[in-house]
């Protein structure tokens, strides 16, 4: 069997709705670096793990490639415009951006609804992305709504 063509494959996973996650690290000079995803989900309660799944030619896989944490900050329904901004070309992605450094000195962001703070645990290749899976070590959570993400768009209540 031969596999779906791109367009495809974007549709038939573009109809599971999903939050939307800012992952977050610090970077080899210091400063914090962080890329959008929606890729998050939970894997184990026991030991707690997550996973998120990181293209090979993100900035980010290289940062997670030499990091031994990183931080999953999931955003509020007002927050679309830090979801894009995280997704595409700015100079200083943090710049105006309120965050704090957790315990573990990860850095999270302001007005979120969770934060989990994770110490990698694995990695798994699969096919152009890594598999990053972490093992959750601190958190918090915030009041709001969920950002959501179905077929391409941001919405700040279920779509129809
Ligand atoms: C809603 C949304 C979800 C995304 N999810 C992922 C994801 O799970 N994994 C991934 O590697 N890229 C994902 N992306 C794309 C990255 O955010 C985008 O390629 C970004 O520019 C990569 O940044 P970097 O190269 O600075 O790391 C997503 C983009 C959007 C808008």
């Amino acid at each position: 069997m031969t596999n779906v063509d791109a367009a495809v494959f974007r549709q038939l996973c573009g109809r599971f709705a999903t939050g939307v996650v800012i992952l977050t690290t610090t970077g080899e000079d210091g400063h914090p670096v962080g890329m959008t995803a929606n890729t998050f989900t939970s894997v184990s309660l026991e030991p707690p793990l997550v996973s998120v799944n990181v293209d090979h030619l993100a900035d980010m896989h290289r940062h997670l490639a030499r990091a031994s944490s990183f931080a999953i900050n999931v955003l509020e329904s007002r927050q679309e415009a830090l979801s894009r901004r995280f997704a595409g070309e700015h100079a200083n992605r943090f710049e105006g951006v309120g965050y704090r450094l957790g315990k573990t000195g990860l850095p999270l962001l302001d007005g979120v609804l969770a934060t989990l703070e994770c110490d990698i645990h694995a990695r798994f290749e699969a096919g152009d992305h890594t598999i990053i899976v972490g093992r959750v070590v601190g958190g918090s959570t915030g009041d709001g709504r969920p950002l959501l993400y179905y077929r391409g768009g941001y919405f700040d209540h279920p779509p129809a």
